[in-house]
């Protein structure tokens, strides 16, 4: 018998989009949450180097030493000085996402997560038996989302041990504000709740800081809390390699923490993954030399697939879709359309399109549509794009 935590675990809806179209390679696909890209090149060979000179061991649980003062000098350089005593590489975003849940939540514990937002991080608390309070962005009728302040600083008291904030969000594209992280912290710094950011797109936004919130270094990046919070804060950030250096098969991710928490993330690291290969840490080493130089140009890619998919999209009569601010998703709903598992699999199996259903990121997300346009080739997201044309001008009686 497995724990009725586990059994009440949700099916990925994504998955079952996709399993509708299984065998099929005519279908094209732009339900997962990664570019076509391959990995920069340079990356590649400082893996490839690695394993030739036989790096095949175990290693520290916390990180390689170099690897972790790297990723402190690369969060120092766009954020608040954070020193290597915050820092742990993880096996992924996702075992970032779970080590920060295994350190701060325990069976009946409160977490309120703000949501929609990708379905593993309300998952990985509701595993741990902590009950999830969720927190709904609220859609504009411009079909950009938003939060409601008021509600999230009611539903954020004494009893709430972690608030779970994902921004620039998966799958809705909407980003917090300065002003609207400053209330949140200030909030949680009363009620004694720790924040968990998950970060993990905050270099890919297309936004521009307002005059006077713009950062020194003149690099993009989505505001983040660890601009404005102080190195003991009850703030744990995720992130991962994933997103910004294209290395989502890699499997590396990291935390940034207070110094006290350290040897706990230590300790769970050991009984999770005990280390993260070597040889993927040091290719996300040459990842990070290579930022100033890489990510940039990527985010210019990743404006160009949203701009072009957001133009198509909003040619299509009863399609209501926001241009995003951050992340790599359009997110959008269609008039008459309210069942978006069922459009979803019919889209993969009539019409060759495979998208993201919106009740895979919670009831929330019911209606509407999520769409990666992290594609190289803007030609494909116009295949596409005519695939749904096609699909709205023949719906079903
Ligand atoms: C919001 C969010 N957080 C975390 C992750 C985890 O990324 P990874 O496990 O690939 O590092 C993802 C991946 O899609 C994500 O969308």
């Amino acid at each position: 018998m497995t724990r009725p935590a586990i059994d009440a675990l949700p099916a990925s809806r994504i998955r079952e989009v996709a399993n509708a179209g299984l065998g099929r390679d005519d279908v094209l696909a732009f339900w997962f949450g990664e570019s076509d890209e391959v990995t920069p090149q340079a990356v590649r060979d400082a893996a490839a180097a690695s394993l030739q000179r036989g790096e095949t061991f175990y290693s520290h649980n916390l990180g390689l030493p170099e690897l972790r003062q790297a990723i402190a000098d690369y969060t120092s350089a766009l954020h608040r000085p954070v020193g290597v005593e915050r820092i742990a590489v993880t096996s992924s975003g996702v075992s970032a996402l779970m080590v920060a849940m295994q350190m701060l939540a325990g069976a009946g514990d409160e977490v309120v997560a703000v949501v929609p937002v990708w379905p593993n991080l309300t998952a990985q608390p509701a595993i741990l038996g902590a009950q999830v309070v969720r927190v709904p962005l609220a859609p504009r009728a411009d079909g950009a989302w938003a939060l409601d302040l008021d509600r999230v600083l009611a539903a954020v008291t004494a009893r709430t041990r972690v608030l779970l904030v994902n921004a620039p969000n998966n799958p809705t594209g909407w980003t917090l504000s300065r002003a609207e992280q400053q209330a949140l912290l200030d909030h949680c710094r009363r009620t004694g709740t720790w924040i968990v950011a998950d970060e993990v797109y905050e270099r890919v936004w297309f936004g521009d800081a307002p005059a006077g919130e713009r950062p020194p270094h003149g690099r993009a990046c989505a505001p983040s809390f660890l601009d404005i919070a102080d190195p003991g804060d009850r703030l744990v950030v995720v992130h991962s390699f994933s997103k910004s250096f294209l290395m989502t098969g890699w499997r590396l991710g990291w935390l940034v923490l207070p110094p006290a928490q350290l040897d706990a993330a230590g300790k769970l690291l050991e009984f999770n993954s005990s280390c993260a290969p070597v040889f993927v840490q040091r290719g996300a080493q040459a990842a990070l030399d290579l930022a100033d130089a890489f990510v940039p140009g990527l985010v210019q890619r990743l404006r160009a697939g949203r701009d072009r998919l957001h133009d198509g999209l909003a040619r299509l009569p009863g399609v209501h879709a926001a241009r995003p601010l951050g992340g790599m998703y359009a997110w959008f709903r269609i008039d008459g359309e309210a069942d978006s598992l069922a459009l979803a699999k019919r889209l993969v199996r009539e019409h060759g399109l495979g998208l993201a259903p919106g009740v895979a990121f919670g009831p929330e997300g019911e209606g509407w549509l999520r769409w990666c346009f992290a594609s190289a080739d803007l030609a494909r997201l116009d295949a596409g794009v005519q695939r749904l044309a096609a699909a709205l001008e023949h719906r079903p009686a």
